[in-house]
């Protein structure tokens, strides 16, 4: 099946009360595991790039290439997006130049007003497209390819104003942040969460930072409007952890251990295990 945009995956999301995952992609690895998990739990499911991750997979074309080469070689059939991460103003055009299905559009580090101009001209180029575009309010915090955010509370009002732009979803922040989660992590705030769906009526919520959030809190913010979360830490450590142990068992030095399809196989298998169990927390398993 062909890429498609986010908007009836999410829509489905938030009337059946579950949430389609976003997984960041770094490489072929990478793509390729999610793919095959989201294909075996007959799940909808989102793949993310950062701009970062872009460039260093070449390109959007090149990342273009390759996911439309697996869905067709993998036989993918459940509904995959292709979603830009994070993408600045002009990111977000070479991705739409580039064939991505879905765009992110964070203009939170911008003045409301600015956020507002922006989102609304690629929300325009998105609809004539036939893309989905999200926007964000409040910004993330923590670390993600440079750009740090402080891990603020959207104002709801001001999410107010984004969501009535036009757009596809929107994430807020609401205390999540990138990366790991500190010991004194307050938590998320749900009472903003609360707020910012109350305004935003049924606009469909987006939950960044989804590594470490304990699952508790997961459901919660799903009960809460939240109806597609972000996770790509976790992937990555999970890879790291596998690697890390095939390497200190000394099996790239035994055979043909340092064959790079041998040497990464744990890794990917590690990746594999997180996109599964997360599927199965956020409830997308079987909806596609
Ligand atoms: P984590 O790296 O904390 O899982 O966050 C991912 C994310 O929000 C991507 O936008």
């Amino acid at each position: 099946m062909p890429l498609v945009n986010a908007k009836e995956m999410l829509t489905k999301a938030k009337a059946g009360h579950y949430a389609v995952g976003q997984f960041n992609i770094n490489n072929l690895e990478w793509t390729k595991a999610i793919l095959l998990t989201a294909q075996e739990m007959n799940s909808p499911v989102i793949l993310g790039v950062s701009e970062g991750a872009g460039k260093y997979m070449c390109g959007y074309n090149t990342v273009v290439g390759m996911v439309e080469g697996m869905l067709e070689t993998l036989n993918i059939t459940v509904p995959v997006a292709l979603h830009l991460d994070h993408g600045s103003y002009e990111g977000a055009k070479a991705c739409i130049e580039a064939g991505f299905s879905s765009i992110m559009f964070d203009g939170s580090h911008y003045p409301i007003d600015e956020n507002i101009a922006k989102t609304k001209e690629l929300v325009a180029i998105c609809e004539e497209k036939g893309l989905s575009i999200e926007a964000e309010v409040g910004s993330i915090g923590g670390e993600e390819d440079g750009v740090v955010g402080a891990g603020e509370c959207a104002d709801p009002d001001e999410c107010k104003m984004i969501a009535d732009l036009g757009v596809t979803m929107l994430a807020a922040g609401i205390g999540n942040i990138h990366g790991k989660y500190p010991e004194n992590w307050a938590g998320l705030s749900f009472e903003t969460l609360a707020a910012v769906q109350e305004k935003t009526g049924t606009m469909p919520l987006v939950l960044h930072g989804g590594t470490g959030i304990p699952a508790e809190m997961i459901k919660k913010a799903i009960s809460l409007g939240v109806s597609k979360i972000n996770v790509n830490t976790e992937c990555q450590l999970a890879f790291q952890e596998a690697t890390r142990k095939y390497i200190e068992e000394g099996k790239d030095l035994q055979g043909k251990g340092f064959d790079p399809r041998k040497l990464l196989a744990p890794g990917t298998e590690a990746i594999k295990a997180t996109v599964r169990e997360k599927i199965e927390l956020f409830g997308s398993a079987n909806k596609a």
